[in-house]
């Protein structure tokens, strides 16, 4: 009998040894020392035996019983302690690696440029003024002397709300809506959206201006003429061309549009200013005295001057932005390079 326990112990040992999961001690612990397991059968032989025997047998019994826990209790420690390991290794996170940036938002560049350009214009004295983007054909065009049927009307394909109110096709109401309520000098700039019924790579439905407008005694085109190659110099640098060409709008008399020279080949002629060296940025002129006519203001004793830009035209020959649509898809690849 003693002999068949120490062959179960050294089984036993071996087994445990051998072991290669908890799982698998867990296997070992009932099939040596569960209540039918190989040792406690022994135990239970012992009613067999005579008195003589019953103690050393009983010793033995309880030594092998022992040294099995005592391997099963060593090796489920040295198992727990590689289990745990193993997943340590796997959960373990790498503190020295760089964080995750968070991505920075930034200004359109229509409001970067608008900015910039207003900047200038407040640098001169200028106040800043605004008006509706839905507004009346008065306003956008009787008291600017585009009357109805006036070939002018053709020339801005208008989006009409209502009968007799558009959404604005420039921001030139602005002037006369400035000038109803305030009494000369006058001396605004307007930004703003505005709309006309046209999209391709350089027109699109929506897009933003700057007018602006100067009334005051003795205003002559001369001073025109000084502030707006001021801007634009201080715009585009000191060095580029400019030029003011004839032309005509309603509600200035004379007009002029301005050229600069090209931003691209500084004037020898490209695809970009389509060979002229000239590219078109704006158009101005002197109040035309009709407009005072609508506004209450006596065309003898005040004088004045008017401009308009389209702010997405600036800011395209400034950073050589060929498709107006860029400005409106929210691409972050594009809108990243003026953050
Ligand atoms: N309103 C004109 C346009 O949208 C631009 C313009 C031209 C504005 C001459 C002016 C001006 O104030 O004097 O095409």
């Amino acid at each position: 009998m003693i002999d068949k326990l120490k062959a179960l112990q050294a089984e036993a040992a071996g087994a445990v040894a051998g072991a290669a999961t908890l799982a698998a001690l867990d296997d070992l612990r009932i099939h040596y020392l569960g209540r039918k397991g190989a040792v406690t059968g022994c135990l239970r032989d012992m009613g067999k035996l005579s008195a003589a025997e019953r103690p050393a047998v009983g010793k033995a019994a309880n030594e092998v019983k022992d040294a099995i826990e005592a391997v099963l209790a060593a090796r489920g420690e040295a198992l727990q302690r590689s289990e745990r390991g193993a997943r340590f290794a796997a959960e373990a996170v790498d503190v020295t690696r760089p964080g995750r940036r968070s991505h920075r938002g930034g200004l359109h560049p229509v409001t970067l440029v608008l900015r910039e350009m207003l900047d200038l214009f407040v640098g001169m004295g200028y106040a800043v003024a605004d008006g509706p983007e839905v507004e009346t054909e008065y306003y956008n065009f009787e008291a600017l002397n585009i009357p109805a049927h006036h070939p002018a009307r053709d020339m801005q394909d208008t989006f009409y709300v209502a009968p007799g109110v558009v959404l604005r096709t420039h921001t030139s109401p602005v002037q006369v809506r400035v000038m109803e309520t305030t009494r000369p000098p006058v001396k605004i700039v307007a930004p703003g959206k505005v709309y006309r019924c046209d999209a391709d790579i350089t027109h699109s439905p929506m897009f933003h201006q700057v007018e602006g407008l100067l009334v005051d005694e003795g205003v002559t085109f001369a001073d025109l003429k000084g502030m707006l190659t001021a801007f634009l110099h201080s715009y585009y640098g000191p060095d580029t061309g400019v030029r003011f060409r004839p032309s005509y709008f309603p509600f200035t008399e004379p007009s002029a549009e301005v050229d600069i020279q090209c931003v691209l080949c500084g004037g020898s002629g490209c695809r970009i200013c389509s060979g002229t060296g000239w590219l078109e940025i704006l158009g101005c002129g002197m109040v035309d005295p009709a407009v005072y006519g609508f506004v209450g203001y006596d065309p003898e004793r005040y004088q004045g001057f008017a401009f308009g830009m389209g702010v997405e035209r600036i800011a395209m020959l400034k950073y050589g932005i060929g498709d107006i649509r860029l400005f409106y898809e929210n691409d972050a690849r594009f809108l990243s390079h003026f953050s």
